[in-house]
């Protein structure tokens, strides 16, 4: 990957031959900045980060993209004023019903990633009741990671592993990763992270391994169209390797031993 070729001018997304990922993962970071900057509430920006994200996930949809992971509240967001964790419960309840069935219609199919155990029942319905009635949807997958973090995921698989009567002999990085939270997705091709940090911040440190990272100083309530394509140029420019040495580069050292 050249520094030129990622500042190079985008262009719009047209070629119908570049490279798009399965599965997009996104820190949907800037929420309070955004409203700061607007002399508003922490709480309204993460209400316009909600549309952001609605507008995303169709977006990702139209692209052919077939996963898109979320992160809405992370192991460690509890942290936060007891006023702001209470108003982002309270608003994804509302969220959930106005955007259910817009979403349902649309072929999206909503799984939840994390640990439901501290959340209220009236969240942990529903939950239950969006990933029931999209169950069925095949065009995009959407999951929200909520009260979930990367630690806990790989601890909780590992627990299940065990659980499962799994001896240490038997276990390897297949077996663990069917344990873990996402193990009915691929792993994210493309790693998004908006507000400006160049941080992971425990989101999918096992899925993530091996994914492209794409951090963009847009403020997450401000995401649309444009930022996504951006991102997926920036994406169709990298050449993956998984570890390996590029295939002209291969074909020279085989030559020379030849
Ligand atoms: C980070 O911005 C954002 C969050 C912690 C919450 C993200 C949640 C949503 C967008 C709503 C999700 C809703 C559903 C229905 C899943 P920040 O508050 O850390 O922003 P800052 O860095 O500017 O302070």
């Amino acid at each position: 990957m050249s520094t030129h070729a990622e500042s190079a001018p985008l262009t719009v997304r047209q070629d119908v031959h570049a490279p798009i990922p399965r599965h997009v993962a996104i820190v949907m970071d800037g929420n309070g900045r955004w409203a700061k900057k607007r002399f508003m509430p922490r709480f309204f920006g993460h209400k316009q980060g909600v549309d952001a994200l609605v507008r995303t996930v169709l977006a990702c949809a139209d692209r052919g993209i077939e996963y898109l992971t979320v992160f809405a509240f992370s192991s460690e967001n509890w942290k936060r004023p007891t006023e702001e964790v209470s108003g982002l419960m309270g608003l994804v309840l509302v969220a959930v019903s106005k955007y259910l069935t817009r979403l349902a219609d649309r072929g999206v199919r909503i799984r939840i990633v994390g640990d439901r155990s501290q959340v209220s029942e009236k969240l942990r319905e529903a939950w239950e009741n969006a990933e029931a009635s999209t169950r069925h949807n095949t065009r995009i997958t959407l999951s929200v990671a909520f009260n979930y973090g990367g630690r806990w995921d790989v601890v909780q698989a590992c627990r299940k592993a065990m659980e499962a009567g799994i001896g240490p002999q038997d276990l390897d990085e297949d077996r663990l990763a069917s344990f873990m939270a996402l193990s009915y997705a691929p792993d994210p091709d493309l790693f998004i992270r908006t507000g400006g940090e160049l941080r992971i911040s425990n989101f999918l440190l096992w899925q993530a391994a091996y994914s492209e990272l794409v951090f963009t100083d847009c403020l997450w309530p401000e995401f649309g169209e444009s930022d996504l394509d951006a991102a997926l140029e920036q994406f169709a420019r990298r050449e993956r390797r998984f570890g390996m040495v590029p295939a002209p580069a291969h074909a020279a050292s085989e030559a020379v031993k030849a």
